[in-house]
């Protein structure tokens, strides 16, 4: 997996847990790339999952989908920084959320060739009504709904998350967005 999810997953769980505590959950890890993640770089996926296993083994009282679901809202806001240009030609967040299979993770794959992002799909019920479909070989849909969240609220929030559902042990999702009609 991409070395931008491992940073971006650190830095947000510094912010979450605070740095000591991600620290202690490297070092808990034995991790064969011995954690020092670069945006660059490539990784194992086990790592990602055995960072969190370690970090949630330490917080008890946190819930992984929550904590999953609070990371995939937060990258949304950072891709919105880190990649502006994916995010310039939309005027709405269904216009950009269509265009994540076809051109988004499409670019991605083309870059890094490694790289195996999700399939992500738009497909429009109503003018009002859309629904979303996440499906993976790892079972992040959590980090979907969050990074699906966040790309709503990058866009001004008239849209909502009214439904989801998660099948496949967390590789498949469903999820329904409503517009809030103006008054
Ligand atoms: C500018 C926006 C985006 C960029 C640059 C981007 C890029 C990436 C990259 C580089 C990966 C790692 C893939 C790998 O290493 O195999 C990834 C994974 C992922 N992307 Fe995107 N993405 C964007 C938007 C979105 C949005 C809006 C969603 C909403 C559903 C999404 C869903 C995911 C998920 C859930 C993963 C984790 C890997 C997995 O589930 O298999 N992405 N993306």
């Amino acid at each position: 997996m991409r070395g931008i999810i491992f940073t971006e997953f650190t830095t947000f769980a510094e912010e979450a847990f605070g740095m000591v505590a991600v620290q202690d959950a490297l070092d808990r890890c034995d991790l064969a790339s011995g954690g020092g993640y670069t945006a660059v770089g490539n990784y194992p996926y086990a790592e990602l999952e055995a960072i969190l296993t370690a970090l949630l083994a330490a917080h008890p009282d946190v819930d992984a989908e929550k904590a999953l679901y609070d990371f995939g809202f937060w990258l949304a806001g950072r891709f919105k920084t880190l990649y502006a240009s994916f995010f310039a030609p939309h005027d709405n967040a269904m216009s950009f959320l269509d265009s994540i299979d076809g051109h988004i993770h499409t670019e991605v794959r083309k870059l890094h060739p490694d790289a195996v992002p999700p399939q992500v799909l738009l497909a429009r019920e109503t003018d009002d009504r859309y629904h979303l479909t996440y499906q993976s070989h790892r079972p992040l849909a959590a980090v979907a709904i969050g990074l699906t969240a966040g790309s709503l609220a990058a866009f001004g929030g008239d849209w909502t998350i009214t439904a989801s559902e998660t099948t496949e042990g967390g590789r498949a999702m469903t999820l329904i967005m409503t517009r809030d009609k103006a008054t």
